[in-house]
C-alpha cells in the first residue's frame, strides 16, 4: 500500500480519487484535519476496502512510526502542508511547524522505517515530496520560465517554508540515501479546492453576490495546472522518476489574474446568469495588494515531458469550464466548508471589501 499525507486537502483528495480509479493498490490517508482538511472530499470512497484514514499530525513522529510499522507501505506521498500564502503572511508559525518541522519529523520516521526494511523493499521504497514553483521566487515579464536548476528565491513565509522542506528532503537523500523524489508544480485548480484560493473564491463570491477581490492591478501572472493532470504527473514520477531528482510540473497556461476572473465571470454568465441579467464582472473590486506579491510564475515542464512522457491533457479553457461546472453541481460541499473558521478568516482578510457594493 501507499501512504498519502494531507490527502483530506485539495490535491491529495483528488489524488485519492485518481489513484483508486486507476490502480488496485490500497492507500492510507494521514491527515491532521486542519481547516483545510475535509473528509467530505473523500466521502465517495468511504466504502472502498482499499481506502483507510488515520487522524494524525505528521509532526507526531511516534504516531507516524506506529502507522508505518503496522501498514508497511512501499511509498509515502507527502502532500500535507499549510498551503495558503495569505494565511502565511498573517500567521507564519503554523507554516514553520507543519512544512518545516513536520516534514523533518516525517522524514525521520520514514528513515527509521526504511533503514530496517529488507534490502529489496528498501530499494523499491519511495518518498515523494509534493512542492511548489513558488520556491523559485518571482519572474519578470520577459524572464524564461522556472527550470529544475533555477536558484531558489522564496519570497513569502509559505514559499520559504516549502523551500526549507525541499532542502530537507534533498539532504535526507544525499546524506542518508533515502530514496526521494520531488515535484514542484504551478497553481492547481479543480474540484474540492478550498474557497480561499483565487478560482474557488471567485466562483463562491460571484454566486453569493459578493465582491470579487482582485489584488493590486490584477496583472500578476500564474501558470494554471488542472489538478487531475497534476495527479497523473505525481503517479508517473512515483512510477518512473529518477531517485533524488526534482520535476517541474506545469499546465502551459500562463494567465493574468484579471483575465482568470473575467473568464470565470463569462462562464458563470452563461451557466448561471445573474437574476438581473447583468454580468458577474460588475462584482469585480480592486483591493489592496498582497504584501510581497510575486509578479509572475512560469514553469518549464520540459524535463518531465522528455524523461517521463508526461504532458497536461487539459487546456485552461476546458479545465476551467469543468471546474465551474463542478462547483455549480456541488453547492452543498461549498456550503459546508464555508462555515465556521473559514468565515472568520474572510472577515479578517477581506473586512474592508465586504462593504463594496456588487
Ligand atoms: P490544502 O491546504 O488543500 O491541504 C493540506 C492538507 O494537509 C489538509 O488536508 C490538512 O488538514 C493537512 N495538514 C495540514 N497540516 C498537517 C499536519 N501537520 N499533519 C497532517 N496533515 C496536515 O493543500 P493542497 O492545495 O492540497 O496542497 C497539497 C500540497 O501541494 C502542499 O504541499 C502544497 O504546498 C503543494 N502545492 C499546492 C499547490 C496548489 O495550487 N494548491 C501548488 C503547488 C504546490
Ligand atoms: P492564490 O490562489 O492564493 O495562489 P498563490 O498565491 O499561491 O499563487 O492566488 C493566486 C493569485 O490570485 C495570486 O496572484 C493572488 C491573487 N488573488 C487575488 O487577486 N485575490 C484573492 O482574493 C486571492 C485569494 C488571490
Amino acid at each position: 500500500m501507499i501512504f498519502l499525507t494531507g490527502a483530506a486537502g485539495f490535491i491529495g483528495a483528488n489524488f485519492v480519487h485518481h489513484w483508486l480509479g486507476t490502480q488496485t493498490e490500497p492507500v492510507l490517508v494521514l491527515d491532521a484535519l486542519t481547516y483545510a482538511g475535509n473528509l467530505e472530499s473523500l466521502a465517495s470512497v468511504q466504502g472502498d476496502a482499499r481506502y483507510a484514514f488515520a487522524h494524525v499530525d505528521i509532526g507526531d513522529r511516534p504516531a507516524v512510526a506506529a502507522l508505518l510499522a503496522a501498514h508497511r507501505p512501499r511509498a509515502i506521498l507527502h502532500f500535507a502542508a499549510e498551503s495558503h500564502v495569505d494565511r502565511s503572511i498573517h500567521g507564519p508559525g503554523d507554516f514553520i511547524r507543519t512544512n518545516v518541522q513536520g516534514t523533518f519529523e516525517l522524514l525521520e520516521a520514514t528513515r527509521a522505517y526504511w533503514a530496517a526494511l529488507p534490502a529489496g523493499d528498501q530499494a523499491a521504497f519511495r518518498f515523494l515530496h509534493v512542492s511548489t514553483d513558488e520556491v523559485y521566487g518571482s519572474l519578470g515579464t520577459e524572464d524564461p520560465a522556472f527550470t529544475e536548476t533555477t536558484p531558489y528565491a522564496p519570497n513569502s513565509p509559505y514559499s520559504a517554508s516549502k523551500a526549507a522542506s525541499d532542502h530537507l528532503v534533498r539532504a535526507w537523500h544525499h546524506t542518508y540515501g533515502l530514496p526521494v523524489l520531488t515535484t514542484n508544480c504551478s497553481n492547481n485548480y479543480g474540484p474540492y479546492q478550498f474557497p480561499e484560493k483565487l478560482i474557488p473564491l471567485m466562483i463562491h463570491n460571484a454566486l453569493a453576490g459578493k465582491p470579487l477581490p482582485v489584488y493590486g492591478d490584477g496583472q500578476n501572472v500564474r501558470d494554471w495546472l488542472y489538478v487531475e493532470d497534476h495527479c497523473r504527473a505525481i503517479a508517473r514520477v512515483l512510477d518512473a522518476g529518477a531517485l533524488g531528482e526534482t520535476y517541474n510540473v506545469g499546465g502551459h497556461n500562463e494567465v493574468k489574474n484579471l483575465d482568470v476572473v473575467h473568464t470565470l465571470c463569462d462562464l458563470l454568465d452563461r451557466l448561471r446568469p445573474r437574476t438581473d441579467g447583468q454580468s458577474y464582472r460588475r462584482q469585480i473590486a480592486f483591493v489592496a495588494d498582497r504584501p510581497g506579491h510575486d509578479r509572475r510564475y512560469a514553469i518549464d515542464a520540459d524535463k518531465i515531458a522528455r524523461e517521463l512522457g508526461w504532458t497536461p491533457q487539459e487546456t485552461f479553457t476546458t479545465g476551467l469550464a469543468r471546474t465551474v461546472q463542478w462547483y455549480l453541481d456541488h453547492a452543498e460541499w461549498v456550503e459546508h466548508v464555508t462555515s465556521g473558521a473559514y468565515r472568520q478568516w474572510v472577515g479578517q482578510q477581506y473586512g474592508a471589501v465586504a462593504a463594496v457594493q456588487a
